[in-house]
């Protein structure tokens, strides 16, 4: 399958574009901020893994809607550099009924092809509205974007296996494994329709978002607790074989940056001929605007012995996919601090301290800042505050055409400053960037009915950076 996804040579253009025709582009693997396909609309892979098939990287994960849990289906994105995503599908639609039919809960995709019969296999888990009735179940289909069968229950000796959080796991030899919360590993039958051996029993509680990896003969299971939507520090399990025994080890980032912000779903290696980038994948969730908020946080793993670390969160990396190494992006050239004559606010503002953040924030819901910028790209750092919230951003050229809109989040349960919006590579111009507050932010009632999220809704400006 051809992809026709633009260049990343600058679009030359001397007529107004109009936002269907701005294709997201970028040049960088952004965190936390969103990134819109080659539509323009966000893209919505969730507790998602990628497959790679000849050249090509598929990410496949849990499309959203705003304002509600229920199952929206699972989308499929294409990309060849592992940062320009190309919406390809909807590789398992809602149902019309059933198990992942209307008001039900499906989650944690995950594919992967079976060395025996080529066939591209689905996991998922499968659930009621209210989480209580879980399974892990697949669909099937020939080819990789679908559309796929589902096909119901992974069975077991003839039983379903009732769990939630899965994750899957391919080996060397082919080997195909589902990963359940609290630590089982299911080892597949060779077409991977249904289990041949519980190779693992769970080895703890809690574990949610199950994630393995190999290097070498060493195998690395990363998990996070149980806190639903909101972050905490997640930790890992090594082991020299898939059954164990597993030895806990530490968190995988600094501990008190909640994993910086982020849930693990998957790890992809990604190999060259100077080595391998073992890249871990995670979510940074927004209920209950998941579709248009929620972003993914994508870092370089360290992993050294049975040590495996995110020392440092990286605002903008790319990969070099022949090398296998992490390579430089360069920086920006310009920045816009609140004092600058460029910064427009309106409403009522407050200048705050948080951390080391030195930055204007309010909770007026008439607020708004913007920035006029010249230049190729912008990136917005904010405070991201107990009880920050969402900001609902444009971009306008200089006619006032929008470029790109979008909602960002600026909540974290720790105080920390962070980018929160990248715009796509623009033509080289004038642009202003607009932010106003939207009145709420994230949160989430537990099955207990415990609320976790934000204390409130206030959006911030830190600064932002220009691009020539
Ligand atoms: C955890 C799980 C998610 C989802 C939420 C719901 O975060 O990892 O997949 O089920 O809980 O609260």
């Amino acid at each position: 399958r051809q992809s026709t996804y633009p260049s990343r040579e600058p679009v030359q253009t001397n007529r107004t574009i109009c936002p269907a025709q701005m294709p997201g582009r970028y040049n960088a693997i952004h965190s936390g901020t969103p990134w819109m396909d080659q539509r323009g609309l966000p893209v919505s892979a969730h507790g998602g893994g990628i497959v790679k098939v000849g050249d090509t990287y598929y990410l496949f994960g849990e499309a959203h809607r705003d304002m509600t849990n229920a199952f929206a289906g699972f989308n499929c994105y294409s990309s060849n550099d592992l940062i320009n995503w190309r919406f390809e599908s909807v590789a398992l639609p809602v149902q019309r009924s059933g198990p992942l039919g209307p008001e039900t809960v499906g989650e944690r995709p995950k594919v992967m092809r079976s060395p025996t019969t080529g066939e591209f296999v689905m996991f998922m888990h499968v659930d009621s509205i209210d989480y209580r009735a879980q399974y892990v179940g697949y669909a099937t289909a020939r080819t990789v974007t679908g559309p796929y069968t589902f096909q119901g229950p992974l069975l077991f000796d003839g039983k379903p296996i009732r769990k939630w959080d899965m994750g899957a796991f391919k080996d060397k030899d082919g080997a195909g494994y589902v990963l359940l919360h609290g630590g089982d590993i299911y080892r597949l039958a060779n077409d991977y329709r249904s289990v041949r051996d519980h190779t693992n029993k769970a080895m703890t509680d809690g574990f949610e978002s199950p994630a393995l990896f190999r290097k070498g003969d060493l195998y690395y299971f990363l998990g996070s607790n149980l806190t639903g939507w909101e972050r905490n520090d997640n930790y890992y399990f090594t082991a020299t074989s898939l059954s164990g025994p597993w030895t806990r080890r530490g968190s995988i980032a600094p501990e008190g940056t909640l994993t910086w912000n982020s849930q693990t779903t998957f790890v992809l290696p990604v190999e060259g001929d100077r080595g391998t980038t073992y890249m871990f994948m995670g979510d940074r969730w927004s209920y209950p605007r998941q579709a248009s908020a929620a972003t993914y946080v994508w870092q370089p793993l360290v992993v050294e012995g049975d040590k495996l670390a995110m020392p440092v969160y990286r605002d903008a990396w790319r990969i070099d996919l022949v090398r296998g190494t992490v390579a430089p992006t360069s920086m920006a050239a310009g920045t816009i601090t609140g004092k600058d004559r460029r910064v427009r606010f309106t409403g009522s503002w407050r200048h705050e301290m948080a951390g080391r953040s030195a930055h204007h924030v309010s909770d007026d819901r008439r607020a708004s800042f913007s920035v006029t910028f010249s230049g190729t790209q912008a990136t917005l750092y904010s405070a991201l505050r107990p009880d920050g919230g969402y900001a609902h951003i444009t971009v306008r050229d200089r006619r006032g055409a929008s470029m790109v809109s979008s909602t960002v989040d600026m909540y974290s349960k720790n105080p920390v400053a962070g980018v929160t919006f990248v715009t796509p590579v623009l033509p080289r111009g004038t642009y202003t960037i607009t932010a106003s507050v939207v009145g709420d932010g994230w949160y989430w009632l537990n099955k207990k009915g415990e609320r976790s999220g934000s204390a409130g809704h206030a959006i911030s400006f830190e600064r932002l950076d220009v691009r020539r």
